[in-house]
């Protein structure tokens, strides 16, 4: 190598850098695509219902307050264990009946805590939530949230 850095050593550097850390990064998202498509995800469980209890998830903004795998606000309790939290590895219909409950008492007006507005969904709507959030308790986020408590 010459003793000066040339400017077309400099531009090859460039180049030649830039090249190989797009490689690289296309290399990383088609990893992430088919981890999150083959490993992470249980779709064989994907249900109608679950479907249909994202799309309540969507309508009603609950994202707005709520994160779901840290993705989303931080006003209001991770969401994406909370089936886990009301009990439902060992009990699913104890589960969905305490997240009904809990969608119907709010807000619950007690002085001092955060409110959550009163959604009126109906029990179809909110059968579909509960299987939605029993299915992204499914998901496969390599141990997050680190704590049951999200
Ligand atoms: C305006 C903000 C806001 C929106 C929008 C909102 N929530 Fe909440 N949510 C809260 C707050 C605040 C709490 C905690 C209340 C408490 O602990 O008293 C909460 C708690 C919860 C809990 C209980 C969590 C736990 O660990 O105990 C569930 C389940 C829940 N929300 C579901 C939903 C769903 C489903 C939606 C959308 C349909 C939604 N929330 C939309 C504010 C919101």
């Amino acid at each position: 190598m010459s003793e000066r850095f040339t400017k077309a050593a400099a531009r090859n550097i460039f180049f030649g850098g830039s090249l190989f850390f797009f490689v690289v990064f296309v290399g990383l998202v088609a990893y992430s695509h088919t981890y999150a498509i083959n490993t992470s995800t249980d779709a064989a469980t994907l249900s109608d219902e679950v479907v249909r209890g994202k799309h309540v998830w969507e309508k009603n903004a609950c994202i707005n307050c709520h994160t779901l795998m840290g993705e989303g606000a931080y006003f209001a309790p991770e969401l994406v264990n909370v089936w886990e939290r009301f009990g439902g590895k060992d009990d699913p219909e104890g589960a969905r009946d305490t997240l009904k409950a809990w969608m119907k008492a709010q807000p619950t007006g007690i002085e001092g805590r955060r409110q959550m507005p009163q959604f009126n969904l109906s029990e179809r709507e909110l059968d579909d939530l509960a299987a939605f959030l029993r299915w992204v308790n499914t998901i496969k986020a390599q141990n997050w949230p680190p704590k049951l408590s999200g």
